[in-house]
């Protein structure tokens, strides 16, 4: 078992609670009450009460710490360096419809960096876990990207727009683009797990636009302490405030980026 800091373990035991509350609540999908936050963006008790658990978790260990939340926002801490950057149910619409692919993110902000990453799947106890300097981890197994280097044999994630959100035109133009080239592109639901899964080496890349701080912090130091490349998709560093990504592993960085790069300078 690879050794985990005292940091990543209070991450992991966090993940850990709030999970085995939304495992039950998952069970018992049909009955929870659901309540409308936005166009497609249901938020349920099930995210609520996960959100609140790990808060409470984090803040017992590092009681100084800010928070920046999918539903509570964001909290100063009264240490300004150092923040959690936590989404309690990723895959929400996964969530909702009874499909089990989601899971718990947990990021920690340091100076503007991200400095270490949980991702948890709880339905098949997949613990992801990668710490600066310390490498990526699934469970106790050290993680690496996918080595393939021609399109042809990628396989690529990514978010498709819905209902009140933009780019539904560039990005069916982008999708074209990339579907004709590799072996598949895939729409899981879970942008937290489709960084995680290139960490992984599962699929050589993802791409989306429109994404959320949250959905995706955790993941970057996973792709990159896995040695992979995290970027706005148009090469800038501002992922996190730009809303929008591309991580994969070092070829298919260059190669999935520019394809989406030419769809869009054709789209313009
Ligand atoms: C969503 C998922 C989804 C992505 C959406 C996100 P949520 O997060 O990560 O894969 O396409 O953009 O909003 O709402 O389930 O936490």
């Amino acid at each position: 078992m690879a050794h985990r800091s005292a940091l990543i373990n209070v991450m992991v035991g966090a993940a850990q609670k709030a999970a085995r509350h939304l495992v039950r609540d998952f069970g018992e999908v049909e009955n929870l009450q659901v309540s409308r936050k936005g166009p497609a963006d249901f938020v349920s008790n099930a995210d609520r009460k996960s959100e609140s658990i790990l808060q409470a978790e984090l803040q017992k260990a590092r009681p100084t710490y800010g928070f920046m939340m999918e539903e509570n926002g964001t909290i100063e801490g009264t240490d300004t360096s150092n923040r959690w950057i936590i989404d309690p149910l990723d895959g929400t619409t996964n969530f909702l419809h009874g499909l089990p692919h989601f899971a718990i993110s947990i990021a920690l902000e340091r100076d503007r960096d991200i400095l270490a990453g949980v991702i948890y799947e709880p339905i098949n106890d997949q613990m992801f876990w990668a710490e600066k300097g310390q490498g990526a981890h699934l469970n106790g197994r050290r993680l690496r990207v996918s080595s393939r280097r021609d399109l042809a044999d990628s396989l690529f994630a990514t978010g498709i727009p819905f209902k009140g959100t933009e780019n539904h035109e560039l990005f069916t133009r982008q999708l074209s683009a990339v579907m004709g080239q590799c072996a598949g592109v895939r729409r899981c639901g879970a942008a937290a797990l489709d960084m995680a899964y290139v960490a992984a080496g599962r699929y050589e890349g993802y791409w989306e636009m429109g994404i959320n701080a949250w959905d995706i912090a955790a993941g970057v130091v996973l792709v990159r302490e896995a040695g992979g490349f995290v970027t706005e998709i148009g090469g800038g560093k501002n992922f996190l405030t730009k809303r929008n990504v591309l991580a994969a592993n070092p070829e298919m960085h260059v190669q999935l980026g520019s394809i989406l790069r030419k769809a869009k300078r054709a789209a313009e």
